[in-house]
């Protein structure tokens, strides 16, 4: 979801509608805004759908000086009209806007709110009209009946509230889930990510859990729910509002496609010297060099990023490295060795669920790095230590570029240790012509888009579903290339280790199954080569993408040759396209794939 709101502009209608569609990748399958005009007159204006569809029924009349919206992703309740941000107390007098989920909201309404008619099904209405209801029992200003509801709340929330009997302020609150508020001379604006307002301020100050602001035009003053006051700096944020504009491309997800060569270009530039050795922070190596095991904790396609990494690490750093889903390994924790260090990749910094692991890492007081794309980032703050990606904005809900920048950096990150630690094949490992070599081979893959099309259209055009196939390096490319299919496309595709395919899901190879096959190692390439011709002969539709050393003259897609050990740089990028013309093909959102949002605030 996201959040924007701004005091002290008249053109607030239009900075919060730019800010949405900023955001709306964050969640789109409702929108709303609240604005007044400071002179008695307000209006909200609500819908399901996208922001265009807002935008279309905001009348000329809705005008003001001051105002909130919201573009959401569904948790409780259905996209509808009703159930869209913002929300409005019974009494009229409360507008507010909500990220995250508040566990205990059912409890609360029936406690407080027995005579109350509920007109949505969200958790967010029942703090509304929570606030409402101790503003009028209580006699409580609307400062201090939000600050009484946030006492009661249990749960994850950034929150932006009008009270429109005070219209000169904003007040915001925040706890798990990211709000910042974004500095102006004679306004203020707040968002839950500073893309959103990068085209009003580039100076933003950060919110820490268990606090609430209240924004006028000229002042911002932060303070603890608990009453005592804060003081904080502002920060800079080093990115144009053009870096988020789509350029000459139809789609996003083919710009940062395209950007790939050069993402990798500036990571060797930013952590590689001259001489090619790894520019790293010193203390990060000294604790890195003292673990036992490294954990690498991510969710979705970083998740994937980290399954391709692993053997990078214990190739070439030598420490042994367990990869693992957020989501469960913060409930069902492994025992954990003796000096554990922890490694998050997130490429928004903000995945709940990867953050709830950090909490507890920290609680257990172990070491931490994220890798992440967004400075100043939840995740970035909370750990020990940061390594950025630097590679832009990344903006289609599908990712791509993050996942290679992660590879990349990792190797690095991993050719660092190595080194630190006299291992060989850290030493012979080349990280600034090897990632020179990707580059150049992503972009001859690139320059080849109009035939993978062609390849797309060929195979994937009409399937229900598709099989990625691998071994080694090759099957952890193969998850990631199915779940982009998947979730762009909407074939169901699965990324397969080349021989556990015959222990049972050969049984769904029919005739024209689509089977993609990854080969880059030689160790594995004929016994992958052996576990095609299995399933060829059950009738599926083959094709294959192989790295030019073992290439056959038949092979689909042949890629450059680089170091396997980090082939899956190169051999992602033809499963990016054939994703990214599949759901082309078959008319769909590229960018904003159903269901989906980029970044997931909740757990
Ligand atoms: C969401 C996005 C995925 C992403 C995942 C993890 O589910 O749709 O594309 O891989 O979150 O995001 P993160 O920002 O932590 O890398």
């Amino acid at each position: 979801c996201g959040i924007v709101g701004v005091i002290g502009k008249e053109n607030t209608v239009d900075i919060l509608l730019n800010g949405l569609k900023k955001l709306e990748y964050r969640g789109y399958d409702s929108a709303g805004v609240y604005v007044n005009d400071q002179d008695g007159h307000d209006y909200l204006v609500k819908t399901k759908g996208r922001i265009a569809a807002l935008e279309e029924k905001i009348g000329p009349e809705v005008k003001g000086t001051m105002g909130i919206g919201h573009t959401r992703w569904a948790t409780h309740g259905v996209p509808s009209d009703s159930n869209a941000h913002p929300h409005v107390s019974a009494d009229g007098r409360f507008f507010l806007v909500h990220n995250g989920v508040i566990n205990n909201f059912a409890q609360l309404r029936d406690q407080y709110l027995s005579d109350v008619d509920l007109v949505s099904q969200t958790d967010t209405e029942v703090v509304v009209q929570l606030i409402a209801h101790f503003a009028a029992t209580e006699n409580l200003s609307g400062k201090e009946a939000f600050r009484k509801t946030l006492t009661l709340l249990d749960g994850s929330y950034a929150f932006l509230l009008v009270d429109r009997t005070q219209a000169d302020k904003l007040y915001v609150a925040k706890n798990k889930s990211p709000l910042l508020i974004g500095v102006g001379d004679g306004f203020n604006v707040v968002c839950s990510d500073a893309m959103a307002m990068l085209a009003e301020t580039k100076d933003f100050i950060e919110l820490h859990d268990g606090e609430m602001v209240t924004v006028t035009k000229n002042d911002i003053a932060i303070e603890t729910v608990a009453g005592e006051a804060v003081t904080r700096a502002s920060y800079h944020v080093d990115m144009d509002a053009s870096d988020t504009e789509k350029g000459p491309f139809p789609f996003y997800m083919l710009k940062e496609i395209n950007e790939q060569p050069a993402v990798l270009r500036r990571l060797v530039q930013d952590y590689l010297d001259e001489s090619g050795k790894p520019v790293i922070e010193a203390d990060l190596l000294a604790a890195l060099d003292q673990a036992d095991r490294l954990y690498i904790l991510a969710a979705g396609t970083s998740y994937n990023a980290g399954l391709a990494a692993k053997s990078v690490f214990e190739n070439l750093a030598h420490i042994p490295v367990e990869v693992g889903l957020a989501s469960e390994f913060g409930y069902n924790t492994p025992l954990l060795s003796k000096k554990p260090f922890f490694l998050f990749l997130s490429q928004s910094g903000e995945t709940a669920d990867s953050r709830q692991v950090l909490v507890k890492v920290n609680q257990w007081g172990y070491p931490s790095l994220t890798m992440t794309n967004a400075q100043g980032s939840t995740l970035s703050r909370e750990a020990t230590y940061t390594m950025l990606l630097n590679a832009g904005p990344e903006i289609a809900v599908a990712s791509t570029k993050a996942y290679t920048a992660q590879i990349a950096l990792q190797t690095i990150l991993a050719k660092a240790l190595g080194e630190k630690r006299g291992v060989q094949a850290a030493i012979d490992f080349d990280a600034r012509t090897q990632l020179g070599l990707v580059a150049n081979g992503m972009q001859t893959i690139i320059d080849e888009k109009d035939f993978i099309n062609q390849l797309a259209q060929n195979y994937l055009a009409t399937t229900r579903n598709a099989f990625y196939i691998g071994r080694g390096y090759d099957y952890a490319v193969s998850l990631e290339a199915a779940l982009k299919l998947k979730e762009i496309s909407y074939v169901q595709a699965e990324g397969f280790a080349g021989a556990e395919l015959k222990h049972g899901t050969i049984s769904l190879i029919e005739d024209g199954t689509p089977v993609l096959a990854i080969i880059t190692d030689k160790r594995v390439a004929s016994h992958t080569r052996g576990n095609v011709q299995e399933v060829r002969a059950r009738g599926a539709h083959v094709l294959t993408i192989a790295m030019e050393d073992v290439a056959e003259k038949d092979d689909n897609i042949i890629l450059d040759n680089i170091d396997p050990l980090i082939s899956p740089l190169l051999s992602v990028v033809p499963t990016q396209l054939l994703a990214y013309y599949t759901s082309l093909n078959r008319g769909y959102d590229v960018d904003k794939p159903r269901n989906l949002a980029k970044a997931v605030t909740v757990e």
